[in-house]
């Protein structure tokens, strides 16, 4: 439902490091589109999980972009993460971490997975800022169980930092996030295959405080 992965997997990058060869976790990838972006830009090595998504449909995907030794689809549940602990260098998540890292506990669990130096970085929808119980009409007309996770850069701050285990890099809405995500409903016509209410949302809100949360970690 947001904007273009590409376009929010560029923004993480802007703040986060990969280097050649370096196992990447792209969770809750989709289509993998992510995925096949960091594999081809970056020399990484990437496993591609998602819950929803056939990792037959990626692995057809994976191999069509010809990067199939270095883009590994798999199913995975983000809670049951079927991989060795200590084994990624960094963790990425684009348009999902909020559907289960909202949780006190996961971002302690997710960071077994990673090396001692590792990093995690995520995009999502979120908030400018709070609006405490006053939500404006155009978004208390939409709030359902769904909307309960977007949150703003400095809940996600504390989310973290209050766990002692990470040093948080950034923690901030994404330039241009609301645009980018209003122009991608537009642009792929999406409005009229039942995203219409998110773009009379996103109008209706002029940037002021839906758009996209970008925040980004290493462990300590
Ligand atoms: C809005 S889509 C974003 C997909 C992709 N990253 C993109 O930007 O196009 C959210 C994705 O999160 C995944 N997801 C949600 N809950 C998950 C969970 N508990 N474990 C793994 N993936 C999950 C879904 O399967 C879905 O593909």
């Amino acid at each position: 439902m947001g904007p273009h992965p590409l376009w929010c997997v560029e923004s993480l990058m802007e703040l986060m490091t990969l280097e050649p060869g370096m196992r990447v976790l792209d969770l809750g990838c989709g289509a993998a589109v992510s995925s096949i972006f960091l594999a081809r830009e970056y020399g990484v090595e990437v496993w591609a999980a998602d819950l929803w998504t056939d990792p037959t449909e990626n692995w057809e995907r994976i191999r069509t972009w010809d990067i199939a030794d270095r883009v590994h689809p798999i199913r995975a549940e983000a809670r049951e993460l079927p991989f060795a602990h200590g084994f990624f260098d960094a963790v990425v998540s684009i348009g999902a971490y909020h559907y289960f890292g909202t949780e006190a506990r996961y971002l302690a669990y997710l960071l077994e997975y990673l090396k001692p130096q590792g990093a995690v970085g995520f995009v999502a929808p979120g908030l400018a800022y709070d609006p405490g119980s006053t939500l404006p009409p155009y978004l208390a007309e939409r709030w359902t169980p769904d909307f309960f996770t977007w949150q703003t850069p400095d809940w996600w701050r504390n989310h973290w930092q209050r766990t002692e285990l990470v040093n948080i890099a950034a923690a901030e809405m994404v330039p241009g996030g609301w645009d980018d995500w209003l122009q991608w409903l537009r642009a792929c016509d999406l409005v009229d295959r039942g995203y219409a209410p998110d773009a009379t949302m996103l109008e209706a809100d002029q940037g002021e405080l839906l758009g996209l949360v970008r925040v980004v970690a290493h462990c300590r």
